[in-house]
């Protein structure tokens, strides 16, 4: 596993947005998995830049939602799939027939089965970003969840419930279910990269990095694969 220090948030959003893009410089039709959440905004403020000043082309890239809420409607104003498209795929011009994305209305086994089969039929993912939660959570893979786990949907634990209120008001407006690629999934990512940011990550960061490896600590998966690499700041890696 490789760490990168960058000095504040502004450089780790440059940072993680310049591996992005040399991943699609690397392989223009790369499958590539983002997240949502407060900590890829500045990334994908960067990647929109880039793509609209013309120093990345993103036209045959294509795209999966690391997760989703469930059991809300398609049109739902919580979906993490309209978030994604307003703040990264919308502003670099991605077509519906380049992204693969969790249905909240679907029946889960049937909707989870196919996800992955995308996935599989595009080859593969090549690279994945995911964000860290306070409780060590990777996507939606709450504490428990085993490293060898597929997609899935998942109940979304209190800490969860309680880290999501700040993107939608309260904790009574957060869906109380998600679907979630597995660890097993992003194990199979050839690149797998973890951003996190501020002080607020700075305990469940240090248990990512230095803790006992385990599904305790399911962001400590990026220990185990063979191309993983933390994007941290300072604010972040202070001890
Ligand atoms: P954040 O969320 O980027 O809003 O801190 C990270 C997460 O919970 O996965």
């Amino acid at each position: 596993m490789r760490l990168v220090t960058t000095d504040d948030y502004d450089d780790l959003s440059q940072r993680s947005a310049a591996l992005l893009i040399d991943a699609v410089r690397d392989r223009p039709d790369g499958v590539l998995v983002l997240p949502t959440g407060a900590t890829p905004l500045g990334m994908f403020k960067a990647l929109s830049a880039a793509g609209a000043a013309g120093t990345a082309d993103f036209s045959r890239a294509r795209f999966v939602t690391l997760d989703e809420y469930a059991g809300i409607e398609a049109k739902d104003r919580r979906r993490l799939f309209h978030w994604l498209r307003r703040e990264l795929l919308d502003p670099i011009g991605i077509a519906e027939d380049r992204i693969v994305a969790f249905d909240p209305t679907a029946e889960p086994l049937g909707e989870t089965a196919r996800v992955e089969a995308a996935i599989a039929a595009w080859g593969g993912i090549d690279l994945a970003v995911v964000g860290l939660g306070p409780n060590g959570h990777l996507a939606f893979n709450e504490p428990g969840s085993a490293f060898g786990s597929r997609a899935r949907r998942i109940v979304l634990t209190p800490e969860s419930l309680r880290s999501n209120a700040a993107y939608w008001g309260s904790e009574a407006d957060v869906p109380r279910e998600g679907f979630t690629l597995g660890l097993g999934t992003l194990r199979d990512a050839r690149q797998l990269v973890l951003i996190a940011s501020g002080a607020r990550k700075r305990d469940i960061l240090s248990r990512t990095l230095h803790g006992p490896i385990g599904e305790d600590v399911p962001a400590t998966l990026l220990r185990v694969h063979p191309h993983a690499t933390v994007i941290a700041d300072r604010a972040a890696l202070a001890p």
